[in-house]
């Protein structure tokens, strides 16, 4: 969740960290903070907020030394504060450290370490680690003697950067990212090669368990019984590098605006996984899907498709709940697991129950160097390269239009899936998106916002609650359509918008129907629908596509209204409050 970043090369390292926290800031952004090493010493500078921010009050970027770490942060323990902000040195102030997990023993290190002498002042699990590789250094002055007796006491899943008063780099790696960056001008140690992309496109991923020391002389990597390990330098994707918003005033935006293309190269990067996968699914004794959040959104879609097209039951499984029902995999069954960063928790929590009940897992997945991609038998990339804005724009409809070509080729064709034709689509709502910005104004000040959508609809109801409560801070519900008399429709009066998903399919008329009964409840009425009708308050055009096409097409709109509600109400669409877009914590 948060992100952690080293450097040590022939250049100032601060402003080459800052620069790096600022493109990794999207793992969380409450707080910011950098230690370097200069004149035989360790200079820390943190503070409260964005990277921006605080680098105008405490000016980061200026600390000087060639040798340096840094962390925005996403707090789990303790509030968020100066002093809860990372570096955390160790009580001398020999060794600072940087941390990216949770440290699930920290309260018993910490009396014991309080009881050697170690004092402490922030209220996080990180800083312990600082007191404890102190601690073993103080014993041994040898930075791999501590990291090898720092790993081998710490629980949890961690990745931390340290920085020793010699001047050396140490990480270490157990189920949270980690990636060194060969640049020609030094070497880098980060959570996501966003971190130094402009500096190098040459890569070493780390796996669990190792640890690096990074030094003048060179890099020598170990795994944490001190065994060294060689691994093989890998060249990242040069689409990385393309992480500006260019002439887009949020990423957001500009991801929402991406989708005509992404939608159509969805997969297009592993055809051959995708052939196979799709091969495997058609054959599997027992199939489940799984994912969070807006990836779990897709995964309902996916139901619908696989039941309806493929005549094959598929059973979502909400990735947080695989724990509490352990036995739910049978024995070769096939998971496909759904993740932009492939790096939640949740999910990979998920994977490995099922892995341990023999079944097999298909990744769909944007990071193709995530663990869940470690962690699978095929993985499918999503392609649609890197997503800054926290909220999943591009990546859902990625994720979509790839599960569309599966059950595409597995009912041969009788989906009727046209990819070109959704690209127009989408393309054509995108082109004249005032109508949208008039009703984005409208929901400024609205508390509650109901979205109802039946069938394959629903699943999109769903995620456009999700998008609107993240990017607007308004309460968003999304609701199958025939329940609203169930109960929901309660809660309807004058100063509630409810939004229809109503294209002219199937359910239109029962959808319209639900239209009507709120509307005689005073409550305002928004149509996302290609057909007008006199009910709705506001009506958004969508094109005209076939049933199963207009997930893929109805969505935008509505990813559109929360962008704009959320700028009319002066939130930071990019970066919604208490969120991050990679959350590797349970
Ligand atoms: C919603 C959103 C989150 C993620 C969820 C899973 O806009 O971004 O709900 O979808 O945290 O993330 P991934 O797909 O990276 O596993």
């Amino acid at each position: 969740m948060c992100s952690i970043i080293g450097y040590l090369g022939l250049s100032q390292a601060a402003p080459i960290i800052v620069k790096g926290l600022k493109r990794m800031e999207y793992r969380g952004y409450d707080s910011v903070g950098v230690a370097t090493f200069s004149n035989n010493q360790i200079l820390v500078r943190k503070g409260v907020g964005k990277v921006i921010e605080v680098n105008k009050t405490v000016r980061l970027d200026e600390l000087s030394g060639t040798v340096g770490i840094g962390h925005t942060r996403w707090a789990t323990h303790g509030m968020v504060t100066d002093t809860n902000a990372h570096p955390h040195p160790s009580s001398s102030g020999e060794i600072a450290i940087v941390h990216n997990g949770i440290i699930e023993n920290h309260e018993e290190l910490k009396r014991e370490l309080q009881q050697k002498g170690y004092t402490f002042k922030s209220q996080t699990d990180s800083e312990v680690i600082a007191n404890l590789l102190q601690h073993h250094y103080d014993k041994t002055r040898d930075v791999k003697q501590s990291m090898i007796h720092t790993v081998a006491d710490l629980k949890g899943d961690y990745a931390f950067v340290a920085v020793f008063e010699d001047g050396t780099l140490s990480a270490a790696r157990l189920h949270e990212p980690l990636i060194i960056g060969i640049g020609k001008q030094g070497y880098f140690i980060s959570s996501d090669v966003l971190g130094f992309v402009e500096h190098t496109d040459e890569v070493i991923y780390l796996d669990n368990r190792e640890f690096v020391i990074i030094n003048t002389v060179g890099i020598q990597i170990f795994d944490f019984d001190a065994n060294p390990v060689q691994h093989q330098i890998t060249k990242v994707s040069k689409e990385f590098a393309d992480v500006y918003k260019g002439e887009y005033a949020h990423f957001t935006l500009k991801e929402i605006s991406e989708q005509p293309t992404t939608i159509v190269n969805a997969g297009n990067n592993t055809k051959l996984e995708l052939d196979l996968a799709t091969d495997f699914i058609r054959h599997a004794k027992t199939l489940y899907i799984t994912g969070s959040g807006t990836s779990y959104n897709a995964a309902l879609v996916a139901k619908f498709l696989f039941s309806k097209y493929a005549k094959i039951k598929i059973e979502p499984i909400i990735s947080s709940e695989a724990h509490f029902s352990p036995d739910i995999f049978e024995q070769q069954s096939i998971l496909i697991a759904l993740s932009q960063s492939g790096e939640s928790a949740d999910v990979l929590e998920a994977v490995n129950i099922a892995k341990k009940s023999g079944a097999k897992i298909i990744s769909i997945v944007n990071i193709m160097t995530s663990s869940l991609a470690h962690l699978s038998s095929i993985s499918i990339g999503l392609g649609c390269g890197p997503e800054i804005g926290v909220a999943a724009t591009k990546s859902f409809t990625a994720q979509l239009a790839i599960l569309y070509k599966i059950v595409d080729k597995i009912c041969q064709g009788a989906l009727g899936l046209d990819l070109a034709k959704v690209s127009e689509a989408v393309k054509k709502s995108l082109s004249d998106d005032s109508k949208i910005q008039e009703v984005a104004k409208k929901l400024k000040d609205v508390s509650d916002i109901y979205v109802l959508g039946r069938g394959i609809h629903y699943p999109i109801a769903s995620e456009s609650s999700l998008k609107l409560k993240e990017l607007t801070y308004i309460h968003a519900e999304g609701l199958p359509g025939g329940e609203l008399k169930h109960g929901p429709l309660a809660l309807m009066d004058s100063n509630t918008y409810v939004i229809m998903l109503n294209p002219n399919d199937s359910t239109y008329s029962d959808t319209l129907t639900s239209a009507r009964e709120i509307k005689a409840r005073g409550a305002k009425v928004i149509g996302i629908s290609d057909k007008p009708s006199d009910v709705y308050d506001h009506w958004i055009e969508i094109p005209q596509m076939s049933e199963s096409m207009y997930p893929l097409v109805e969505i935008i709109p509505i990813q559109l209204l929360a962008y704009y509600a959320a700028v009319e109400k002066d939130t930071d669409p990019d970066y919604p409050r208490n969120l991050a877009k990679s959350v590797t914590v349970k």
